[in-house]
């Protein structure tokens, strides 16, 4: 457990770090988040996630006036405290606090949250895995493009997920693949990498962007186009990106193996060199 948190402009102890029960975060899920990784203390692409927050508060019109310079300075902070060496931070701005009313107030005090956790990553090595994933339908609203903690279509679904013992659900929306609950979804077919295009229905995936600027490298045809479930159980290699599992190799869907249940060479070759990137970055 983290020893603090970073609450409303106040560091104090991860035991009593709480929010009022008229916080519109926790009434309305009027609130937007953005997950970080850290590795050996460093922040994964920090800017990349910034610029998703801003995004999406101003997108669902939540006034909050970001300092680059202060977060990385109480990210810092935090992770120093919490001795998080490997692991997230998890950041949260809600609407702020009032009296309960579907409409909001203009000038709220937004609450911000921040702390970090440790966790364990799944990094190309010796004890590099692949995973195994389910097919669940996308309940989602229609602005998935915002990272809002509106959230319980994909709690859905991921408990779907751990009830068949998979990682991670892939969720489907009129027979195509969106995305999966927390990552973005890849496949690979003879030499083209497909992986859907970046609008309202999917999240712009930070690793995604990270890992579109070093593709280029790979002699692949990247095509940024939504697929059908089919070609997802046909493709040659599936993978999934995210904060939490950088790039993790997708071995069966559904029970049905992909790449005959092992890693694909495509697949390491991009998890290689996402993850030195991260290191060089
Ligand atoms: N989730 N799509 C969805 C729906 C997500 O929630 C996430 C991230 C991603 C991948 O985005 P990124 O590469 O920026 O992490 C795609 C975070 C990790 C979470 O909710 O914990």
């Amino acid at each position: 457990m983290p020893k603090f948190a970073f609450v409303n402009n106040k560091l104090i102890n991860f035991k009593n770090a709480k929010v009022h029960i008229e916080d519109r975060g926790l009434q309305f899920a009027d609130s937007v988040y953005e997950v970080i990784a850290i590795i050996n203390y460093k922040l994964i692409d920090f800017d990349y996630h910034i610029k998703r927050l801003k995004y999406s508060l101003k997108e669902i019109d939540i006034k909050y006036k970001i300092n680059n310079q202060f977060f990385k300075k109480i990210f810092f902070k935090i992770i120093k405290k919490n001795n998080t060496s490997n692991g997230i931070i998890y950041l949260q701005i809600t609407r702020g606090v009032q009296y309960r009313d579907h409409k909001y107030q203009n000038k709220l005090i937004p609450t911000l949250i921040i702390y970090s956790m440790s966790k364990k990553f799944n990094l190309p090595g010796k004890n590099f895995i692949g995973v195994n994933t389910i097919t669940y339908e996308d309940l989602r609203w229609s602005r998935r493009d915002i990272k809002t903690v509106n959230l319980l279509p994909n709690i859905i679904a991921a408990n779907k997920a751990k009830k068949n013992k998979a990682y991670e659900a892939i969720l489907i929306k009129n027979g195509k693949v969106t995305e999966g609950t927390s990552s973005n979804i890849w496949i690979i077919k003879k030499n083209n990498l497909i992986t859907h295009p970046a609008n309202t229905n999917i999240l712009k995936g930070v690793t995604r962007s990270s890992l579109l600027k070093i593709i280029k490298k790979i002699k692949l045809n990247f095509i940024e186009k939504s697929f059908t479930k089919k070609q997802l159980l046909d493709a040659d290699e599936v993978f999934l990106t995210s904060s939490g599992s950088f790039v993790t190799p997708i071995l069966s869907i559904n029970k049905k193996k992909i790449n005959k249940g092992k890693i694909g060479i495509i697949t390491l070759r991009i998890a290689e060199m996402y993850y030195k990137s991260c290191m060089n970055g």
